[in-house]
C-alpha cells in the first residue's frame, strides 16, 4: 500500500494547451479519493501522468515515497482502468484478468489461480470463458477492474468507471465498488464528473477547473463550505443560492441584505457595506410559519419541483428566483406569499469580485 505526493504538477501538450497547471496534491496510503470537475479541466490527463502515460513538464510525483516523475508506467506499481475498460476483445476474461502477469511472465498456472481468485472477489465466476462482446456493461466493468487488482499494483486509478452504465447498475456497481476498495484497503483516486457519486464514494474530493485546484476536502465540508463559488455552483443536486448582497450590520452574528429581505451570517471580520455574494443552500433555507422577528427573506412561489420526499421551491424574492427545498407534504401552492429563513452558520459569503469565501467564518454545527 502506499501514498501518492504530487508537487507543482503541470502537463503541457504539445499544442500548448496547459492540462495540468500546478497541482500539489497529497493522496493517503488506502484511501478513496475522487477527481471531480467539468468536462476538459484536466482529470483524465492528471490520472494519466500519474500512471506515466503523460509525461510531466514540471514537478513530481511520488509514489509510496519514490520519485517516479520520470519512470516508465510498466514499473511504477499503478493499475488503470479506463473509462472505456480497454478489454481485449479477442480474449476470453481470464485470459484478460491475467494479461498483466502473463506480460511479467509469471507461470500459467499461477496465472489461472490468480484469476479463480479475483473472479470469485468480483463475482464474476462462471463468466472466465467468456469474450468481453458476451457481457453486459457491469460484467465487462468488473472485468477491467478485475484485471486492474490482479496486477497488483500498490495504487488504484480508476478513469469514470461507471459512466458507461445505466443509472441503476450505476448505484450497484458504485456500491460494489465502495465495499471493494474498503476490502482491499488499496489507494485508489477515482475520476468522476458526477458530484453525487463522488460524494458518495469518497473520503475526500479534489474539485479542479482549468489544470487547478479549487478545493480539496472531505464530502461534507466540499458540500457545506464550498471555498469558492465555483465550487459552490458545482457541487449540489440542486444549485446552490448565490445572491447579491451587502454586509448591513458587522458582529458576531452579521446581517446581510439581499435581494427579498435580509439573512444573518455567523461571519467575523467582513466590514459593514461590503458588497460580497452571498451563498446559501436550498437544503438550510426552511419555510417560515408565523411571526418572524430576525432576518428573513420575502416572496412568491413561482413553481414546485418534486424530488421525491422532497420539493424544490422556486419563490421569486424581488425579481431574484431563490431555490428551497420543502417537505413533499408542506409544499406551497404557486403564487402563495412566503417568508424564507435560514441559521446563521449556513449562509456563507463570497467576494464579489474574486468568489473566494470570506473572511474566517466558523465552521456550522453538524
Ligand atoms: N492529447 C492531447 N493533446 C492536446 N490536448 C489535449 C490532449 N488530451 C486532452 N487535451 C486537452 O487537455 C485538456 C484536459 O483534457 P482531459 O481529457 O484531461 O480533461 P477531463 O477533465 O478528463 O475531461 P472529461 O470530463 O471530458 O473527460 C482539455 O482542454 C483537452 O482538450
Ligand atoms: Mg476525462
Amino acid at each position: 500500500m502506499a501514498g501518492i505526493d504530487i508537487e507543482g504538477l503541470a502537463t503541457v501538450y504539445p499544442n500548448g494547451v496547459r492540462a495540468v497547471d500546478g497541482l500539489d496534491l497529497h493522496v493517503a496510503d488506502g484511501e478513496f479519493f475522487a477527481l471531480l470537475g467539468p468536462s476538459g479541466c484536466g482529470k483524465t490527463t492528471l490520472l494519466r501522468t500519474i500512471a506515466g502515460l503523460e509525461a510531466a513538464t514540471e514537478g513530481t510525483v511520488r509514489i509510496d515515497s519514490a520519485d517516479v516523475t520520470r519512470l516508465e508506467p510498466g514499473k511504477r506499481g499503478v493499475a488503470m482502468v479506463f473509462q472505456d475498460y480497454a478489454l481485449f476483445p479477442h480474449m476470453n476474461v481470464s485470459e484478460n484478468i491475467t494479461y498483466p502477469l502473463k506480460v511479467r511472465r509469471v507461470a500459467p498456472a499461477t496465472r489461472s489461480g490468480v484469476a479463480t481468485r479475483t473472479a470469485g472477489e468480483l463475482s464474476l465466476q462462471g463468466l472466465l470463458e467468456r469474450k468481453p462482446a458476451q457481457l453486459s456493461g457491469g460484467q465487462q466493468q468488473r472485468v477491467a477492474l478485475a484485471r486492474a487488482i490482479a496486477s497488483e499494483g500498490k495504487v488504484l486509478l480508476l478513469d469514470e468507471p461507471l459512466s458507461n452504465l445505466d443509472a441503476r447498475l450505476r448505484l450497484e456497481a458504485r456500491t460494489f465498488l465502495k465495499k471493494l476498495q474498503r476490502d482491499l484497503g488499496i489507494t485508489t483516486v477515482f475520476v468522476t464528473h458526477d458530484q453525487a457519486e463522488a460524494l458518495a464514494l469518497a473520503d475526500r474530493i479534489a474539485v479542479m477547473d482549468s489544470g487547478k485546484l479549487r478545493q480539496l476536502g472531505s464530502p461534507r465540508e466540499v458540500f457545506a463550505r464550498p471555498s469558492n463559488t465555483f465550487v459552490a455552483n458545482f457541487i449540489g443536486s440542486t444549485p446552490m443560492n448565490l445572491l447579491p448582497g451587502k454586509v448591513t450590520s458587522e458582529s458576531d452574528i452579521s446581517v446581510v441584505s439581499v435581494p427579498g429581505g435580509s439573512l444573518p451570517a455567523a461571519t467575523v471580520s467582513v466590514p459593514a457595506d461590503a458588497e460580497v455574494t452571498v451563498g446559501i443552500r436550498p437544503e438550510y433555507l426552511t419555510v417560515a410559519s408565523g411571526d418572524i422577528s430576525g432576518p428573513a427573506l420575502r416572496g412568491g412561489v413561482v413553481v414546485a419541483e418534486n424530488l421525491g420526499t422532497q420539493s424544490l421551491v422556486t419563490v421569486d424574492c424581488d425579481g431574484t428566483l431563490v431555490g428551497v427545498t420543502v417537505p413533499e407534504e408542506a409544499e406551497p401552492s404557486p403564487g402563495s406569499a412566503v417568508v424564507l429563513t435560514a441559521p446563521a452558520t449556513r449562509v456563507l459569503l463570497y467576494d464579489r469580485e474574486s468568489g473566494e469565501l470570506l473572511a474566517r467564518q466558523p465552521a456550522p454545527v453538524a
